[in-house]
């Protein structure tokens, strides 16, 4: 799960990094409000959409006044950011920026290590640096059994050419963010830019982390940062339901038993979709091995409610959950769903294979479903929805 900006730093100062978390609003008014309780200085009016670069797409702006500050909020708020509508806002006092440097702990999957990567040439055009000018830019491996002490601090804060007058500031506060990118089970924690302000004191003026999901069981309160208006309204509802789905942008509806084969599906679906036009899969659906039918009755439920799904893959390949106990699920699931008023009325493909699959078909033949195709073939299965997606 990604956080927003104000999630991020609210998470940062839990732990004692110096950041300003400032005000959270969603109205241009509120945003007046805002500005006035910060003291009715300069603020920043900040766009928090879950994406990079919203100070060049015009997210981040000054504001001089309040005034200014519900002005600049009516011109940020609704904005699209590479297809994020702005539709929160982060008001924070101006800082006396003098310098902006680049932070950040992440996992190194590669060398199954934990990474920091640090510049002093902090600040927008960071990618940039790291094209052009790939020296400037610090990778210190962090060994996890001995983490991050004051001593490493200084090697990172070195490493990364950050100004000697700043290291005894900046030690303690990667100290800190360590501590945050352990303690909340994190994949990244990014500071972009930790500045020096003009005072010396040094402070995370953004923040972007990213929390394992995995982990979420010994976090509790992380569900409170669940952006449920950011996720897809059918994501949200699979998410309920406990299913492994992703939404895709094609027509031809989803569902497998076991993540290899779902991915290969959705391959072999684009593939076979050229032909008839481009057709693409609508999304990914991994039912799991013992899928039953109450489960698949959930897939499908999800499936063909999404408008744009034109046809449905069922690709099963029996293991420990044998074909017909599937094809038993699938009869099962047609009669849940009519029966919860969404009978299914979009044409289905079938392929089982695998254990028991001759059983399994004879289920379904024998049920004779109505709009229920049966192919035996991954590929000519992918064909037929296909080609069914594109009538
Ligand atoms: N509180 C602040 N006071 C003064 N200037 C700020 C403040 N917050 C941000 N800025 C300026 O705006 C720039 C962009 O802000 P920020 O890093 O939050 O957004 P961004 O980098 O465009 O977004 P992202 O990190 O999502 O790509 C900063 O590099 C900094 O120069
Ligand atoms: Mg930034």
């Amino acid at each position: 799960m990604d956080l927003m900006e104000y999630q991020a730093k609210t998470v940062f100062a839990k732990h004692g990094v110096g950041t300003t978390v400032g005000e959270v609003v969603h109205t241009p008014e509120e945003a007046r409000a805002a500005a006035e309780k910060l003291g009715g200085g300069t603020v920043v009016v900040k766009a928090q959409v879950l994406t990079g670069g919203r100070g060049k797409a015009g997210g981040v702006k000054l504001a001089a006044n309040p005034d200014e500050a519900e002005e600049r909020a009516r011109e940020i708020l609704g904005l699209d950011i590479k297809g994020h509508i702005v539709k929160t806002l982060n008001i924070v006092p101006a800082a006396a920026i003098a310098e902006e440097y680049y932070f950040s702990f992440l996992i190194d999957r590669a060398n199954r290590n934990y990474l920091c990567i640090a510049s002093a040439a902090g600040g927008m055009e960071i990618e940039e640096v790291a094209h052009t000018n790939p020296d400037a830019v610090a990778k210190i491996s962090i060994d996890p059994a001995t983490g991050v002490d004051e001593a490493k601090a200084r090697e990172i804060a070195t490493a990364a050419g950050y100004p000697a007058d700043i290291i005894d500031a900046v030690a303690p506060e990667i100290v800190k963010l360590y501590g945050v990118f352990l303690a909340e089970d994190a994949t990244l924690v990014e500071v972009n830019p930790l500045v020096k302000l003009k005072d010396g004191r040094v402070e995370a003026l953004d923040g972007k982390v990213s929390l394992d999901e995995n982990a979420d069981f010994r976090h509790p309160e992380h569900a409170a940062f669940a952006d449920s208006s950011a996720a897809d309204p059918l994501e949200a509802a699979a998410k309920a339901k406990g299913l492994n789905y992703v939404k895709l942008d094609g027509s031809v509806g989803i569902i497998g038993n076991g993540a290899g084969l779902v991915m290969s599906t959705l391959d072999v679906v684009a593939y076979a979709g050229e032909e008839f036009g481009g057709v693409k899969p609508a999304n990914f659906l991994d039912i799991g091995g013992g899928a039953s039918a109450e489960v698949m009755a959930n897939g499908l439920e999800i499936i063909i409610s999404d408008a744009q799904v034109k046809s449905v893959f069922v690709n099963v390949f029996g293991g420990i959950t044998a074909c017909d106990a599937v094809a038993n699920g699938i009869v099962q699931a047609f009669e849940l769903l009519a029966a919860r008023g969404e009978a299914v009325s979009k044409p289905l493909v079938v392929r089982l294979d695998g254990n028991n699959a001759e059983e399994g078909r004879r289920i379904l033949d024998e049920a004779g479903l109505a709009g229920l195709e049966r192919v035996d073939t991954m590929d000519g299965a992918a064909k037929r929805a296909a080609e069914l997606a594109a009538k």
